[in-house]
């Protein structure tokens, strides 16, 4: 089956089965207000420290067209309406797309949209000022996807755009500590310390959960060949790999 086919059969499975817990895993069972509370404690955490850092004044992100890739519900989008000119959620599931929808109806400059799972065709060229991704890159299975969604970054952003991306960091679920790993396109090679000191090669391939990992070495040299600047990586746990970068200014 087709990786897009595949992302998004799985992801309707689990937005119908409990949309909340597979947006947010850290409970079962949310209670509607605090996951969106738990929402807009990430955009503290992980979006409006990055404005600060660039500079960009509360006036100048009233005037802000924000992306939201993999928006699940709307949780992150719907923390962010508030301080921005307009936020557009998109998502590979029409399950998690009309939740979005019937959970953020009260909001007027909140658009969601369906995409393919592999590019961002519903956006216009130069049209985003800040494009943002948090816990969805983790789960695509395929690093050719996931260049694919950073190649579109460069065409919707406009000059001077900013984005701030999560991305797995380290293989997921190794049966010991990983000291030496190699992720290829649909699969990773991994050198594995077993009960501490019995090495192992170890290879897994990607799913829609345990997604496509890279170093931060090797996701510099791909954006900075694509032609982005401003390139910064940090890793924020071995899981979450964040990486900033802006289109150039014309
Ligand atoms: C763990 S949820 C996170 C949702 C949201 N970012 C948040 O933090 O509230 C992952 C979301 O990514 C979406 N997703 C997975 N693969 C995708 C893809 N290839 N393109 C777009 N969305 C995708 C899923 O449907 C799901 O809604």
């Amino acid at each position: 089956m087709k990786d897009s086919q595949a992302m998004r059969r799985d992801w309707n499975e689990r937005a119908e089965e409990n949309a909340y817990y597979w947006v947010e895993s850290s409970r079962t069972n949310w209670d509607k207000e605090e996951y969106y509370r738990k929402g807009e404690e990430d955009v503290q955490r992980y979006v409006f420290p990055f404005f600060e850092t660039k500079g960009i004044s509360k006036e100048q992100l009233r005037q802000f067209h924000v992306l939201d890739i993999g928006c699940g519900t709307g949780r992150l989008c719907r923390a962010l309406a508030p301080h921005v000119g307009s936020v557009t959620g998109v998502d590979i599931a029409e399950e998690m797309i009309a939740r979005a929808k019937e959970d953020n109806a009260d909001l007027v400059n909140c658009t969601f949209l369906q995409v393919s799972g592999v590019d961002l065709a519903p956006i216009d060229a130069e049209s985003v000022d800040f494009c943002f991704s948090f816990i969805v890159f983790q789960h695509i299975p395929s690093k050719r996807i996931i260049r694919s969604y950073f190649q579109e970054m460069l065409r919707v952003l406009k000059p001077g755009g900013y984005a701030k991306i999560q991305v797995r960091g380290a293989p997921g679920k190794a049966p010991g500590r990983v000291v030496w790993f190699r992720g290829l396109d649909h699969f990773y090679i991994a050198l594995i310390l077993w009960k501490r000191w019995l090495p192992f090669p170890w290879i897994r391939r990607y799913d829609t959960v345990l997604g496509a990992c890279f170093t931060a070495q090797e996701l510099e040299g791909m954006l900075k060949h694509m032609g982005f600047d401003a390139i910064e990586t940090t890793r924020e746990t071995q899981r979450y790999l964040w990486v900033r970068i802006r289109k150039p200014q014309r």
